[in-house]
C-alpha cells in the first residue's frame, strides 16, 4: 500500500523535510478522556488489546484530536511472554504481573517454540482494524519489547525498580538467559513478520530496560538479540521494513546500535538531541526526546521548553519529534496540543 503521509518514513530515510514527522510515545492511553471511557467498556486494559474494534479505536483518539504523522498498534509488549504460558495480568495500582514466571533453568528449557504466534492473533485482528479505519493515510508502526526487556519481566515476574533479579541471572546464569534470548529473539521474529503481513510500516523495538546494564552486557546481550532480531526479519522473511530501535538510557551506544543494521534510534530525555544529531550526522533517523514530566507544566509554559530544546534539530534532516517515555497519565492533552503547535511553528520559521 502506498501510504499518502510519507512524512514519517521519509525521515527514516533521512531525506529533508519542511517539519519533521511528530508522534507520541503512548499518544492513545489515559491521559485522554475518551480512552478511560472506552477502557472500562472493555472491561480492563488486556480485554481492551484483545478487542480489534476497541483497540482500532482507541488507536484512533489521538489522531483524531493531533495532527500525528503516523499511529502506532495499541497493545502491549508483554504479549509475547504471556502466549508462552506465563499468565500476565495487569492488577490495578501494580503494573504488569506474570502469574508463572520463569523460576529455574528448567522453566527456560519448557518455554514452547510452536504455536505461539498462533495465541496473538488478535494483536494481527487489531493491525488490521487499524488499516481498515486508516487507510493509506498514515503509517501504522508495529512493535515488540526487546528480548532483553521481555526477559527481564520474565525473569522478574513483574516490574520492578531495578531489576536485581534478572541481572542477577546475567551474572550467575549468562548461558541460560543467552538461551532464553535466543528462543525470544525467534518469537520477536516471527511476531514482527506477522505484524508486517497484517500491514504495519515500521517496526519499533522497546528496549526499556536496557539502560539497567552495563555497557558490555548491554552489547553481549541486548544489542546482540535485536541484532539477531533485525537479521532474522530480513534473512528469514525477506522483509526491509524500517526498524527502530528504543534502548532507554543508552545514548552512549549509539555507534553499536547503528551497527545493528536499524534505521532509527529512540532517545530518552537524558540525551543532550544536539549532540546526538551531529554524532549520527544522517546514518539512521533520531526520535525523541522530550521528557513527558515537561507536559506537566503549566500549558502556558510549553512553548518555550519546547523551543529551547528543540529548535537546532526541527529541520535536520532524520529528525523524528516524540518523546523521551510515553505520555503520562496526569498529562493536561492541552499540553500535547500546545507541543505539537510549537514544533510546526518552529520548522516553519525556520523555511
Ligand atoms: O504507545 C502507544 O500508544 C502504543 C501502545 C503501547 C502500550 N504499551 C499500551 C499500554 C506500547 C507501545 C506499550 C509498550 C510497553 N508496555 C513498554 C515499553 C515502553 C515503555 O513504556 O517503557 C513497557 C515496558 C510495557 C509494559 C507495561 N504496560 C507496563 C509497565 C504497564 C503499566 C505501567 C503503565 O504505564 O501503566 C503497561 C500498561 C499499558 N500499556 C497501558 C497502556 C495504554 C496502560 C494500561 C491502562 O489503560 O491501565
Amino acid at each position: 500500500m502506498s501510504i499518502i503521509n510519507q512524512r514519517f518514513l521519509q525521515a527514516l530515510r533521512c531525506e529533508p523535510l519542511d517539519r519533521p514527522p511528530i508522534w507520541l510515545m503512548r499518544q492513545a492511553g489515559r491521559y485522554l478522556p475518551e480512552y478511560l471511557q472506552t477502557r472500562a467498556a472493555a472491561g480492563s486494559f488486556m480485554n481492551l488489546c484483545r478487542n480489534a474494534d476497541l483497540a482500532s479505536e482507541v488507536a484512533m483518539q489521538p489522531l483524531r484530536r493531533y495532527q500525528l504523522d503516523a499511529a502506532i498498534l495499541f497493545s502491549d509488549i508483554l504479549t509475547i511472554p504471556d502466549a508462552m504460558g506465563l499468565e500476565l495480568e495487569f492488577v490495578a495500582g501494580e503494573g504488569p504481573v506474570f502469574n508463572k514466571p520463569i523460576r529455574t533453568d528448567r522453566d527456560i528449557h519448557a518455554l514452547p517454540e510452536q504455536g505461539v504466534l498462533e495465541k496473538l492473533d488478535y494483536v494481527f485482528a487489531v493491525v488490521r482494524a487499524m488499516r481498515e479505519k486508516i487507510g493509506a493515510q498514515l503509517p501504522i508502526i508495529g512493535f515488540s519489547g526487546s528480548p532483553w526487556t521481555l526477559a527481564c519481566y520474565m525473569l522478574e515476574g513483574q516490574g520492578t525498580r531495578d531489576f536485581a533479579t534478572a541481572r542477577r541471572w546475567l551474572w550467575q546464569r549468562p548461558d541460560a538467559v543467552q538461551l532464553l534470548l535466543d528462543k525470544l529473539s525467534q518469537q520477536v521474529i516471527d511476531y514482527l513478520a506477522a505484524q508486517a503481513d497484517a500491514g504495519v510500516d515500521v517496526l519499533m523495538l522497546f528496549d526499556t530496560w536496557g539502560g539497567l546494564l552495563d555497557e558490555q552486557n548491554y552489547r553481549d546481550f541486548s544489542l546482540r538479540s535485536m541484532r539477531k532480531v533485525i537479521q532474522g526479519l530480513r534473512q528469514q522473511h525477506g522483509l526491509d521494513l524500517p526498524v527502530m530501535l528504543f534502548s532507554k538510557g543508552c545514548h552512549s551506544q549509539v555507534e553499536a546500535m547503528i551497527e545493528a543494521d536499524c534505521q532509527g534510534i529512540g532517545l530518552d530525555w537524558r540525551a543532550n538531541i544536539d549532540t546526538v544529531m551531529a554524532q549520527v550526522n544522517g546514518r539512521v533517523a533520531v526520535q525523541g526526546n522530550l521528557d513527558p514530566t515537561s507536559l506537566l507544566a503549566d500549558t502556558d509554559k510549553i512553548e518555550p521548553i519546547i523551543r529551547s530544546r528543540f529548535q537546532n534539530v526541527v529541520r535536520k534532516p532524520g529528525y523524528i519529534f516524540n518523546l523521551g517515555h510515553g505520555l503520562l497519565p496526569a498529562t493536561n492533552p492541552d499540553s500535547v496540543s500546545q507541543a505539537i503547535a510549537t514544533v510546526h511553528a518552529l520548522a516553519a520559521e525556520q523555511g
